[in-house]
């Protein structure tokens, strides 16, 4: 059956994507791709008003529901118009064998009257909820704990760019809720009453939404390459994920800022269970033994692309260059020894990413990673409509949810799946590659540098404020 989902009006590209994961994660592999969407008549696709076909029946819905971040409601829709007339003629077509169930005496039950873009006095709800006498409610009202909760959601008739999607006409839905989300996680988890933090951290909805789309849940191993504070790690916890994460830089994964304010300390904090472990590694140079493959069920990360926080790998710049030979440690300098990096580009990042996920991932395993991406010298999506994601033949891209974060630049959440094991050609053509990165450091680090693209002048630069359409949409 066809759905009401009805979305916060937030980080909109990332909303069908979350309910297609959440279809996947409870209903099984090839579930997220059988999800069908529509939109009401008259609205536009930024509306927060979707209809979705679920591939199974309310159980499902209310999971989905349930568990998301961006979803404010799914409901069974029993009419909509763009008058109360136009309602109540499609409320009472609605067949009463789907009705009746759910207005019987023995029942309570709880109306609420919501809308989107306007604001409806408690009088005017009031009259709405009495204007429903033609819906025959014969069970007892439960503000608090009913049985069955119904929507009335109204929408504003709209033509002006005013902040909110443009061509949507006034809407009047009546439904009955199936799932609501739980955003109460949020401000349990928020940054601002995290111990550890650090600058560039995941913030709490952010690490869920990846999370969510990582598949993340009991009896799964989800890895984060870059782990930093553990912030998309502590999400994977919450869902249930058993968690292992890495990092080049040995204060973080060791000593965050004191014995009870590290990454451990985040975990405690939240009583999840702790990761399994947590490895000063270097993504450019992962300490797998030989023929260790297929170990996480998921790998979620931010890595470091060099617009906050720049990547690093190992090795200084003498030694990749080849001014310097490899060094030992001495001994005594062993316990506090920070090994010299050097810095590492995006493109080798990305490739050493995608080369880890092939071969660490099991088949159907999840790679779920920002990629930033340059916008167009108007601020338009030039760049972001048709962007070159990287690729692999072990991958499909199965979602890309843009965030802008400036003028300049935005960043894209890529969801791929593992889909083809990784075999010997493909560790070869890696280890290939590998050896022109270290070959050309200088050549690649001159390339795709983020940082000067994001930081230097634009030519003929206009004040934000102008420019900046009044309609947010994916700004939000
Ligand atoms: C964008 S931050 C990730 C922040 C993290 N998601 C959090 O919530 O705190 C990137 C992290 O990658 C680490 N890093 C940089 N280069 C690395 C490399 N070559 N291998 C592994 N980690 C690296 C940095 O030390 C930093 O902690």
């Amino acid at each position: 059956m066809w759905y009401l989902c009805v979305f916060y009006h937030r980080l909109l590209d990332y909303r069908r994507p979350e309910v297609e994961s959440l279809a996947e994660l409870f209903s099984g592999p090839g579930s997220g791709e059988s999800v069908e969407w529509r939109m009401p008549e008259n609205h536009h696709a930024d509306s927060p008003f979707h209809l979705v076909r679920l591939p199974g029946d309310e159980r499902l819905a209310a999971q989905v529901a349930n568990r998301s971040l961006l979803v404010k409601g799914i409901y069974e829709l029993w009419g909509h118009g763009t008058t109360y007339e136009e309602l109540e003629k499609s409320v009472r077509e609605y067949p009463d064998e789907r009705k009746l169930p759910f207005l019987t005496p023995d029942s309570t039950f709880k109306i609420v009257v919501d809308s989107f873009g306007k604001v409806i006095s408690s009088q005017e709800q009031n009259e709405i909820m009495q204007s429903l006498t033609y819906i025959p409610f014969k069970g007892r009202v439960n503000l608090k704990k009913p049985d069955h909760r119904f929507f009335v959601m109204e929408t504003d008739d709209y033509g002006s760019n005013n902040g909110l999607p443009p061509v949507a006409k006034r809407t009047i839905f009546f439904g009955r809720e199936v799932g609501a989300a739980d955003r109460h996680l949020l401000p349990t988890y928020q940054l601002k009453s995290r111990k550890y933090i650090g600058p560039t951290a995941m913030d709490a909805e952010m690490a869920f939404l990846m999370a969510n789309q990582g598949l993340a849940r009991p009896g799964k191993l989800v890895y984060d390459p870059f782990v930093g504070t553990g912030s998309i790690l502590v999400a994977a916890a919450h869902f249930g994920a058993m968690t292992m994460g890495a990092d080049i830089d040995i204060r973080v994964v060791r000593d965050g800022r004191g014995p009870d304010c590290n990454v451990w300390s985040n975990f405690e904090q939240y009583k999840l269970p702790e990761p399994l472990g947590l490895l000063r590694a270097d993504n450019n140079l992962p300490p797998w033994r030989p023929g260790l493959k297929e170990m996480f069920d998921a790998i979620i990360c931010d890595p470091p692309y060099g617009v906050r926080a720049g990547g690093r790998k190992s090795g200084g710049r003498k030694i990749i260059k080849g001014v310097k030979g490899p060094y030992t440690v001495p001994d005594e300098k062993r316990d506090n020894h920070i090994p010299s990096t050097a810095p590492y580009s995006l493109a080798e990042c990305v490739h050493d990413l995608l080369h880890l996920a092939a071969r660490m991932l099991v088949m159907g395993g999840r790679l779920v990673f920002f990629y930033p991406v340059l916008r167009g010298e108007d601020g338009a999506d030039s760049r972001v409509a048709s962007p070159q994601f990287p690729e692999h033949p072990c991958f499909k891209l199965i979602a890309s949810c843009e965030q802008i974060l400036s003028y300049r630049y935005s960043r894209v959440l890529l969801t791929m799946v593992k889909v083809a094991p990784y075999t010997e050609e493909i560790e070869r053509v890696a280890e290939e590659r590998h050896r022109e990165f270290r070959e050309n450091h200088q050549k690649w680090m001159e390339e795709g540098n983020l940082h000067s693209a994001v930081f230097e002048p634009a030519q003929d630069a206009k004040p934000d404020r102008e420019l900046k359409p009044k309609y947010r949409g994916k700004y939000v």
